[in-house]
């Protein structure tokens, strides 16, 4: 506690994804988080809560209307995997959300990170607790290979529950907007209110095309798992559920994400597999694609993510690290 106090970085568990949190209320706090990440300044952070009833002390809605909306899908899925875009309160240091006038919300489900925002007093800055560019942690011993010399102390929560990053949305008068589809899924969301349909062009959360790339190159496959194997280089598999003896004999490894074909299990496996493969001797990930569908929509956008940054040198290496 004396390090968040005394305006330190901590590693903290959360249902999601490791995060990197610090006293959103103390802005040279918040200034050590990017500079841990390796993270430009103009890229906000996520403040976290232990209950709703944080809310008011950073958001200050523009509308009766919005509220009502915040409440009701507060009340669908918090504490959990949803972030919500609210209008930020002036109190609020400017650097948390990088000069803008909206902050993203969200009140976590894990008891220890609860815990620890009720004895701190104060809401929690907190991007996921990867280098730039690179893959998300869902371990505390994920949080260590990535941030080890740049933080004092990571709170070791176990395994994340959901593997992925929360459901960001952005909450109007009268509709809701999915910027990065997560854990709650937009069939959920549309039981609470009218779901608008992505704007193209729109710059979003996490929609950088590198995010959440490995160092290794990595391809997704549609089809049969055998007919991309050619060349001589050393290929790993990462498998939605277990493939043939035949098809896994082709690789030098293999990653299976669930093994009776749960898309919840392959979400809360999907970082920690891809991680492994990355550190793996393989030359190239081979990643078959997902169900389009619930929270196979999430696990797809963070794969095609990760396969644009491998090929476009985004991945989380030292040279080119990104979010
Ligand atoms: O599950 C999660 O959301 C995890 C855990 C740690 O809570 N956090 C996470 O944070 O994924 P991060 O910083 O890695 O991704 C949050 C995304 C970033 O792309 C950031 O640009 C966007 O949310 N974001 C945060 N605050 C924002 C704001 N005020 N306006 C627009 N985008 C915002
Ligand atoms: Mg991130």
């Amino acid at each position: 506690m004396h390090i968040l106090r005394g305006g330190g970085v901590v590693g903290v568990p959360t249902e999601t994804v490791y995060g990197l949190g610090a006293d959103a209320f103390q802005p040279m706090a918040v200034a050590r988080v990017f500079e841990a990440k390796g993270r430009p300044l103009i890229d906000p952070l996520i403040v976290h809560l232990p209950e709703e009833g944080w809310v008011d002390r950073v958001v200050s809605y523009s509308s009766h209307g919005q509220k009502e909306l915040a409440n009701r899908l507060a009340r669908a899925f918090w504490p959990g995997p949803l972030t919500l875009l609210l209008p930020r309160r002036k109190a609020l240091p400017e650097l948390v959300t990088a000069g803008s006038n909206q902050v993203a919300v969200r009140v976590t489900s894990h008891p220890l990170f609860q815990e620890l925002l009720l004895r701190l007093g104060s809401p929690m800055a907190a991007p996921s607790a990867n280098r730039f560019g690179s893959i998300s942690p869902t371990s505390a011993q994920d949080v260590q290979i990535e941030l080890g010399n740049k933080i004092s102390l990571v709170l070791d929560g176990g395994p994340c529950r959901h593997g992925l990053e929360s459901t960001i949305v952005a909450v109007e008068e009268d509709h809701l907007a999915i910027l990065r589809p997560g854990p709650i899924t937009e069939d959920q969301l549309i039981e609470i209110g009218h779901v608008l349909a992505q704007r193209p062009g729109v710059h979003n959360p996490g929609n950088r095309p590198g995010h959440y790339a490995p160092k290794k190159e990595l391809q997704i496959i549609k089809t049969d798992i055998k007919s991309v194997l050619s060349g001589s280089k050393k290929q790993g598999l990462l498998a939605f559920t277990p493939p043939s003896a035949e098809v896994a004999d082709c690789y030098a490894k293999v990653e299976i994400l669930s093994r009776d074909g749960s898309l919840r299990e392959a979400a809360a496996n999907f970082y920690g597999a891809l991680r492994r493969l990355d550190l793996s001797d393989v030359d190239i990930i081979v990643a078959k694609s997902l169900p389009c569908e619930g929270i196979g929509t999430a696990i797809m956008d963070r794969l095609r993510r990760a396969e644009h940054g491998s090929k476009h040198g985004t991945g989380g290496g030292p040279a080119t690290s990104r979010e």
